[in-house]
């Protein structure tokens, strides 16, 4: 099977999902007789790029110029592309999730399957974008956009059938663990962004991470798919790490019990709380870690504690996750 692949966003995520396409690409082809190429990349700076003979993709990631730019719009690019999978890794706007979602719409009624990096189209649109995909006969997949590393929604959608989840707790935001372990080593805020920047796992805007934005959008994403929710991210209970004081921050981490920004949700019988709030973490919390360790701890009506940990996931590990959509997408 041959698919010609589109890009939108040409940055930490999609660039490594590109060296992924590369290195990986004589294992799919003989494992499942998987074979493409990239025929399309688009960004605001870069413009409708499209060649369906496939465009030099060396090229882009050494960032010189290529002769391929159309000029239209989205719909006449996925067609001068020849498109039949779009990769969305746009940066996360997280009031509306535009104009992620209007990209998704179009390249679905186009007929293509659509994989995203995006929170924002999960948050705002899962069950129109699902539904959408299902009539049309596509496939819509999101992993990477929640917990980068860590297949989350296919282990409750391919392994736990029939799994209720009772509360989830989970430190998904690598950004503020960053700044806040810089923090409590004595070094200042805004050397920690530059840390994490640095490794890439900042969002494009840092503040998103900050003030919790990021957060809200995951643990809002995974209540509207898992639970068939429909949370606003706007009204979900939020902190921001600016909040906190510097001794603050030292003195809890000197007792052992270090501060953490965690998202949660709790299934009550009276509904459903969610949101992002500051957490003192203990030795034998699940959530203990250090470094840019994500974790997401699940209490099920059939576990107790299911708990997936990913250590260092960053870009490159999105865009695993990205990969593995497409593999799922295309071998059946
Ligand atoms: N990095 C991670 O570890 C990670 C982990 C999980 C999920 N994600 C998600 O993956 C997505 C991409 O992350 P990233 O780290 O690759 O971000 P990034 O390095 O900042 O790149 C964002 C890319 O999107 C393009 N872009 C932004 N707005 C656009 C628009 N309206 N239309 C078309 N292109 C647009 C940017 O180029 P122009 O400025 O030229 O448009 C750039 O190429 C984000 O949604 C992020 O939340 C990232």
């Amino acid at each position: 099977m041959f698919f010609n692949l589109a890009l939108i966003g040409f940055g930490n995520v999609n660039r490594a999902l590109v060296g992924f396409l590369e290195s990986k690409k004589t294992e799919l082809e003989q494992k499942y007789n998987l074979e493409y190429r990239v025929t399309g990349v688009m960004t605001r700076r870069l413009g409708w790029l499209a060649d369906a003979n496939g465009l030099d993709t060396n090229a882009l990631l050494e960032g010189k110029p290529i002769s391929s730019s159309i000029s239209g719009d989205l719909q006449s690019w996925l067609e001068a592309s020849e498109a039949n999978v779009l990769f969305e890794a746009s940066s996360l706007e997280p009031f509306t999730g535009q104009p992620a979602i209007d990209y998704i719409r179009t390249a679905l009624e186009s007929g293509c399957h659509v994989v995203s990096a995006n929170k924002g189209p999960v948050v705002h649109a899962a069950k129109e974008l699902h539904n959408l995909a299902q009539a049309r006969g596509l496939k819509f997949r999101h992993e990477a956009s929640f917990m980068g590393g860590s297949p989350i929604y296919s282990l409750f959608r391919e392994t736990l059938p029939a799994a209720s989840i009772r509360r989830f707790r989970g430190l998904l935001n690598s950004t503020t663990s960053t700044v806040l372990q810089t923090i409590e080593a004595g070094s200042s805020f805004e050397e920690g962004i530059k840390r994490a920047q640095e490794v890439g796992i900042a969002e494009t805007d840092p503040s998103f991470d900050v003030d919790g934005w990021d957060s809200a959008v995951k643990v809002c994403g995974l209540a509207n798919v898992l639970l068939g929710t429909q949370l606003d991210v706007t009204k979900l209970e939020r902190v921001s790490i600016r909040d906190l004081e510097v001794t603050e921050i030292q003195e809890a981490a000197r007792a052992g019990t270090p501060i953490r920004q965690v998202a949660f949700i709790d299934v009550l019988e009276t509904g459903l709380r969610a949101g992002v709030r500051h957490e003192k973490i203990g030795f034998n919390d699940p959530l203990r870690a250090t470094g840019t360790t994500n974790i997401s701890h699940f209490e099920l009506d059939v576990l107790p504690g299911l708990t997936i940990t990913t250590h260092n996931a960053g870009a490159k590990e999105t865009a695993y996750d990205m990969l593995a959509d497409f593999i799922n997408i295309c071998k059946f």
